[in-house]
């Protein structure tokens, strides 16, 4: 490691902390949740990640007929690579690829024989994927690119693997755009989410960072700035719930 490296710093939420040490933390926070991760998810947004979500892959549109080769990085539990599968036709297939094996786990656990053949779950870093230059048709990542301590490197590597044509889309925490719900949800994203996490996941500190790291995370336009910096063209943006969450969409062309 060269002395600058040494040097970097990151955030890590609130906390500052040496860019090497970041994806330590990062994957010990959702080691620690892994298990609880889904209901959480429920709890905290009364149900509205599922609404995020589902519109996240109606804005994807896999194809019913053709063959759709899809990359979910940061896929963890598999909650959006099966909603593709819902979604798209029987020659679709969705490769979920996560840092974590213990969120892994549970994807595969939550999978079954439902999706047999048409979904593999891989352990990848989304900084250096494994996967072959220009191999997929879609790339997708929800809830994930935040949590990547080098977010330049994710947006070149999604570049790298998408054939020509191919589609990034992103989905993740944004800015809340709304007057009075900016307060309300200070309220409830400082004060109510860490007191859940702690009473169902019995980590309230993880639930604190996740919290912490949507504060830190770029606006809209400057994220869809990094996104065209990484070589993709037709880059646009959906705010949904008041800006709560944003799904950005780029193509490689
Ligand atoms: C908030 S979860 C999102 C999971 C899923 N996409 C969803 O929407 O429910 C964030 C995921 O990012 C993964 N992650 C963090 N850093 C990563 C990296 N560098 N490469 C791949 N996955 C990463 C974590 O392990 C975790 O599973």
């Amino acid at each position: 490691m060269t002395m600058k490296h040494a040097d970097e710093t990151t955030h890590f939420g609130f906390e500052s902390i040496p860019l090497g040490e970041k994806q330590s933390r990062v994957n010990d926070v959702f080691r620690s949740v892994a298990r609880r991760y889904d209901l959480m998810n429920d709890l905290m947004s009364a149900g509205l990640h599922r609404a995020w979500k589902n519109a996240f892959v109606a804005a994807l549109g896999p194809s019913t007929t053709r063959p759709f080769r899809c990359l979910d990085v940061a896929g963890g539990t598999g909650d959006v690579a099966f909603r593709i599968l819902d979604a798209a036709g029987p020659r679709a297939h969705v490769t979920v690829l996560d840092i974590n094996g213990d969120m892994l786990a549970v994807g595969r656990e939550r999978a079954g024989r439902r999706y047999q053949g048409r979904i593999a779950f891989v352990e990848g870093n989304a900084e250096t994927l494994p996967v072959a230059g220009k191999s997929v048709d879609a790339y997708t990542i929800a809830f994930g690119i935040r949590n990547v301590p080098r977010i330049d490197r994710a947006l070149a590597e999604a570049h790298r693997v998408l054939r020509p044509g191919g589609r990034f889309l992103c989905l993740e925490f944004s800015k809340v755009d709304m007057p009075g719900l900016d307060v309300l949800y200070d309220a409830y994203s400082f004060h109510v989410i860490p007191r859940l996490g702690e009473a169902v996941a019995g980590d309230g500190e993880s639930y604190r960072y996740l919290v912490e790291s949507i504060r830190r995370f770029p606006g809209p336009n400057v994220f869809a700035r990094m996104i065209e910096d990484a070589g993709f063209r037709r880059v646009t943006h959906r705010l949904l719930t008041g800006g709560i969450v944003a799904i950005h969409s780029g193509w490689k062309i």
